[in-house]
């Protein structure tokens, strides 16, 4: 049986993708580390939705994870149709300051387990010849953004990575896509540690962002902006030196 493989489906817009593909009628694995949640959602899609939804508790910042998550889903033999990588988070402070051993964490999250997964489950995927892998990445992605320095420069690891690798599995009918929100509203700044009033930018609606990612995905974009203020504000910000966009981006979080 197929499965859509959720990474971060215990809340925000991994919920959201969680809900979306339920509702779709598609069978689902979802990894997180909040088994309490995850469970939570797992008993609501089944009956809402009478999907199968399967439960994986992982820490994905952790190097053996990815293996981990591979090996449960081939000895069970559940075939991936469409990997959604996810889990994330970001830090928000002065680089200086930020402890080492979560930037740590956070690489391994946003970026090393990403493509580990990419790399483990893109053989089934090519002999389906069908489906794909979602990354999400951010608006964060275009630009550095000063005091989310190495958030930023992992999410522009994200969008480089899906497009590169969607050109080059362009003889085939697997997709690859890189998600690019804008702030959202989901749990993203409490993990953060950052004050919502500071919050210089409006919150787009998880369940939008979700919406637009699978129209896009369905059309086979290689990347989303979600939102259109977003997506004007990348779209000007091409046509101005680098160093301004990177202080002006800087003015947001300082
Ligand atoms: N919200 C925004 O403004 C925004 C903007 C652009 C991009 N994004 C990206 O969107 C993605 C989803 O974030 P969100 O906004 O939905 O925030 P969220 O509500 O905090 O969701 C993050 C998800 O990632 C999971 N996660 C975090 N650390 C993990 C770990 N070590 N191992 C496994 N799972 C882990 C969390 O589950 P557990 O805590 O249960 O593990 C949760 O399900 C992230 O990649 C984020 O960078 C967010």
């Amino acid at each position: 049986m197929a499965y859509i493989l959720i990474t971060g489906a215990s809340s925000g817009i991994g919920e959201i993708f969680a809900n979306e593909y339920a509702r779709r009628g598609n069978n689902l694995i979802l990894v997180a580390r909040s088994e309490d949640k995850l469970q939570a959602i797992a008993k609501r899609l089944w009956e809402e939705r009478n999907v199968e939804v399967i439960v994986l508790t992982k820490d994905l910042s952790k190097p053996e994870s990815a293996s981990e998550v591979f090996e449960f889903c081939r000895s069970n033999d559940y075939d991936i149709e469409l990997l959604i990588n996810n889990a994330g988070f970001g830090m928000i402070k002065d680089f200086q300051n930020q402890d080492m051993n979560r930037i740590e964490q956070m690489l391994q999250l946003n970026i090393c387990n990403l493509v580990k997964l990419t790399h483990l489950f893109l053989p089934q995927l090519i002999k389906r010849n069908k489906g794909g892998v979602i990354n999400v990445a951010s608006t964060a992605a275009f630009q550095p953004v000063p005091y989310m320095t190495a958030y930023a420069a992992s999410k522009a690891f994200v969008l480089s990575f899906s497009i590169g690798l969607k050109e080059e599995l362009k003889g085939s009918n697997v997709k690859v896509m890189a998600l690019c929100p804008g702030g959202t509203d989901t749990a993203f700044f409490d993990t953060a540690d950052y004050e919502r009033s500071k919050l210089m930018i409006p919150l787009d609606k998880p369940e939008d962002v979700v919406k637009t990612a699978i129209e896009r995905f369905r059309k086979g974009d290689s990347f989303v902006i979600t939102g259109l203020a977003n997506k004007l504000l990348i779209h000007i910000q091409r046509f101005l030196p680098r160093d301004v966009v990177t202080k002006v981006a800087g003015k947001l979080f300082k």
